[in-house]
Formats: structure tokens, sequence, C-alpha cells
């Protein structure tokens, strides 16, 4: 049974054991919200329920800072010595968030790129269309945690699209992660049985991928609404099943579907 807390995730970070957590894998608010409206971008014209919209996203940048040493703080106590912590980012604001973990003394490792491989081609003809978002991962108090990487070297950038319509059946979210992204992260930096935290987890998709993958999940959530849909999402699937999933799932993995670490790989052939 996954443990889930409707609640700002600080006090209920507090209220978890030191060193219970295995992988902490979270996408937390970017704080991009105030950004993007100063610079009078029409992304709210385009398409309903953007993040620009959301309250989440809308701190001023110390409010923000403080939150998220706060985070880290929490982090660096309930994850195990050697345990991986990822955090998704957006690109400007990823030395910001290394030198936070650094105060914890969480190793920083990798920054990385998920690449989207079907974004909405806002002003294609005016300007890059933006398809990227960062992930930065850290083990903590060790230089080292499991990487379970089949022997293949695993490459710093993933493409995948966008969370298909089939993970939004129970609500949408406006950032939602897609399933089989949370899921690379899971079964590279946790193995079976393990207990994976996602302190910011919207929708619930990184639950989805941890039940699935046979690891422990604990989801927090402050809104009431993404909470709903987390819980629906998360309720379908409380006794995962082990045939078709699962034998799906494992030879994406086996053919390095989401990474082009594989010698000879086309970078995302097999996922557009
Ligand atoms: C970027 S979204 C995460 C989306 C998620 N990865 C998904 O796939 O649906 C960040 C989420 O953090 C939530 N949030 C913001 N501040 C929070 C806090 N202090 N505690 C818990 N959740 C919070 C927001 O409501 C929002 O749903």
């Amino acid at each position: 049974m996954p443990q889930l807390y409707n609640d700002n995730c600080i006090p209920c970070m507090q209220s978890l054991p030191p060193r219970s957590v295995d992988l902490l894998l979270t996408d937390p608010p970017y704080n991009l919200a105030n950004f993007m409206k100063k610079r009078d971008t029409n992304l709210a014209a385009m398409r309903e329920n953007v993040f620009t919209q959301a309250k989440w996203d809308e701190f001023d940048d110390e409010a923000w800072e403080n939150s998220m040493d706060a985070f880290f703080r929490e982090a660096a106590r309930v994850v195990k010595v050697g345990g991986a912590i990822v955090v998704f980012m957006a690109i400007i604001k990823v030395e910001t968030l290394i030198s936070l973990a650094d105060k914890h003394k969480l190793y920083y490792k990798t920054t990385g790129i998920w690449h989207k491989s079907n974004p909405m081609p806002r002003n294609m003809h005016l300007h890059f269309v933006n398809a990227t978002e960062a992930w930065v991962y850290f083990v903590n108090r060790k230089r080292t945690g499991t990487f379970n990487n089949n022997g293949k070297a695993l490459h710093d950038y993933i493409k995948c699209p966008v969370a298909p319509p089939s993970e939004r059946r129970n609500g949408k979210h406006p950032t939602q992660k897609p399933e089989r992204l949370m899921e690379f992260f899971i079964r590279t930096l946790s193995n079976e049985g393990e207990t994976i935290l996602d302190t910011f987890m919207g929708s619930g998709s990184t639950g989805v991928a941890a039940l699935r993958n046979k690891r422990n999940f604990i989801g927090m959530e402050i809104n009431p609404e993404y909470f709903a849909i987390a819980q629906k999402r998360l309720d379908k699937i409380k006794t995962p099943n082990p045939s078709q999933t699962v034998k799906d799932l494992a030879l994406a993995w086996a053919l390095g579907d989401l990474n082009p670490g594989l010698p000879g790989y086309e970078p995302g052939a097999l996922t557009d």
C-alpha cells in the first residue's frame, strides 16, 4: 500500500524516520510563473491548464530558495547514506539547485536532460521550440550508490514523449511527467522492495512507476485536486499485474528504449 500525504511536504518529511528512503525522485515547482508572466508570453492563451496559472509556481525567488533549502535539509536526513536523489528542474535554475544541495552534503553526480519528443510547437516560426527539462542527480553522503545500468553506458540524455492521454484519464496536471520517464530512474537507481519517495507528486506518475516495478511508495502533494488524481491512479495498481505490462516494460528496457547508450542505438528511434 502506498503511503500518501495530502499536505505540505516539509512537515510530512519531518515525520518520516531518518534513513528510511532509498530513492527520492521528485519534480518540485520550478518557480518560473512570475518570470514567464514578466516576459509577456502568450502561453496562457495557447492552452488551458498551464503551469503559469498554477499558484504553486509563483514564489518570490528568496522564498523559493528557502523552501528548496528546507527540502534538501530533510532529504539529507530521510534518504539512506548512499541513496539517490533526483530532482527535475528548469535548466536556468540548475546552478542554484546544486549549491543548495551542496550545503546539505548531497554529493552532486549529474545534470541530465529529458528531451520531449513531441512538445507543443508553440511559436515554432519565431524561436526554438522548448523541448527540454533538466534533472539533477545526487547521492547522499557517498560518491556512488545503486546504479543498475545492465552493462550499458547510460547517457545523461533521455528522449521520450510527454504523458500520453492514456495516463491522463483520471484528470489532468499541467506538468505531468510520463510514467516511463520515472520508471527509467526507478529501475536504474533502486531495487525491488525498496522505498521511493516523491515529495511533490502532482498526479502521481512516480508512484505508478514505483508500484509497477515492485517498490514501496511514499507520495506527498499539497493540492487536493492533484492529490485526488494521484490517489485514483495509484488505487488502480494496488496489485500490479505481472503479465503483459511488466513483460512490455522489460522488453522496452532490454532494448534500451529510453536511452541512447546502447551501441548502435539511434536516439529516439523506438520512442516516437
Ligand atoms: C511540477 S509539479 C509535479 C508534477 C508531477 N511530477 C506529475 O507527474 O504530475 C509540482 C507539484 O508540487 C505541488 N506542491 C507545491 N508545493 C508543495 C509543497 N510544499 N508540498 C507538497 N506539494 C507541493 C504542486 O501542487 C504540484 O502539483
